[in-house]
């Protein structure tokens, strides 16, 4: 068995702030408590919703405690197990999800939380496809995506919009997805009809689909809920995961994202199908976790934002 630092490095924060509180730390290596297995992560995701928790939301359920170690999503080796773990071995390569706690060199996290990687897919894939994939994944699901519909995904190619758009893809729909002008050819490689967003952006939306448009997903808020409720006739058929007041507004859907290990692993397998794919638009090492949250709070780009902290080898 190998030897297991009691010191590791993590990106965490000590107090509420903006980036630049995000400072790399030497902290105690977690150790796996019944019903856990301990991962040496080798990437984690960066999300807008770590950079939120980082300037002082608290997500429902968790508990911030300082030094707050951030990062929602990783991928990495099994280096042990808990007591009552039988489903897994040190050893097996993993992907996986907490709320807390990722962006570090070794975590904790319950095995119910972890699936293993398929061997198809990269270690770069496996730490970057869990939190977007499954925010795309649960929305699809509560909008009751169907085969031939047509559906309106705003922010289509930031990283819960390229996800959405190629489940829905993979789900038998047509995808109109809105972009800025530097976006418009990436969204169409993903099977995307690209709309540039901003004035003129209904007309254009007509104009995309003279059909009509049967649901919506909001990836994107500046208000597209709205623009939504415009085009689509049932109300229950357009949902936001950003605005909250505006779901109430329209009359749409609240979306937020449900994780678990089934979703992850249909997500896994398309990947190693072939049949979904993970964007990376910049990879930073851990010295550069502020950089990272800088990123992804600029609200624009492609994909994802990932940390690089084992490296995959
Ligand atoms: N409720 C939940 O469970 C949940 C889960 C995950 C994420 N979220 C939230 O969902 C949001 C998106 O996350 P993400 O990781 O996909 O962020 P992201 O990668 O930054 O993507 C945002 C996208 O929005 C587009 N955009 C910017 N201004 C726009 C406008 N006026 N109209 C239409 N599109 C516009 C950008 O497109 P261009 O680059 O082309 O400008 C960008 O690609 C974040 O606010 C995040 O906190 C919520």
């Amino acid at each position: 068995m190998s030897e297991i630092p009691t010191v590791m490095r993590a990106a965490a924060i000590d107090e509420f702030g903006p980036a630049d509180r995000l400072t790399v730390h030497k902290l105690p290596t977690p150790v796996a408590g019944p019903g856990e297995v301990l991962v040496r992560v080798e990437f984690a995701g960066v999300q807008p919703t770590d950079a939120a928790i980082r300037d002082g939301w608290t997500p429902p359920g968790a508990t911030i405690e300082f030094p707050q170690i951030l990062g929602n999503e990783f991928a990495g080796t099994i280096v042990r197990v808990g007591a009552g773990v039988t489903e897994f071995e040190a050893g097996q390569q993993v992907s996986g999800f907490r709320v807390l706690g990722c962006y570090a060199e070794y975590l904790a996290v319950p095995a119910s939380q972890t699936v293993v990687k398929p061997e198809k897919v990269d270690w770069l894939t496996a730490g970057a496809v869990s939190a977007s994939g499954q925010t795309a994944h649960t929305a699809l699901e509560r909008l009751g995506a169907r085969p031939g519909e047509t559906i309106l995904i705003h922010g289509a190619a930031g990283g819960v919009g390229t996800m959405a758009v190629q489940l829905a893809r993979h789900r038998g729909l047509r995808v109109i997805g809105t972009g800025s002008k530097q976006n418009q050819e990436y969204l169409r490689t993903l099977g995307a009809i690209p709309v540039v967003y901003g004035e003129g952006e209904l007309d254009r939306l007509r104009e995309a689909a003279p059909d009509g448009i049967d649901l919506a997903f909001d990836t994107a808020g500046h208000g597209n809920l709205r623009v939504a409720a415009e085009l689509v006739a049932d109300r229950g058929r357009i949902g936001t995961i950003v605005e909250p007041p505006l779901a109430v507004e329209t009359g749409g859907l609240w979306l937020n994202s449900d994780r678990s290990a089934r979703r992850l692993r249909e997500l896994l397998d398309l990947c190693a199908r072939g049949e979904l794919r993970v964007t990376v638009r910049k990879e930073y090492p851990l010295d550069a976790a502020a950089d990272a949250h800088r990123d992804v709070s600029a609200g624009h780009g492609r994909g994802k934002v990932v940390l690089r902290i084992g490296g995959g080898s």
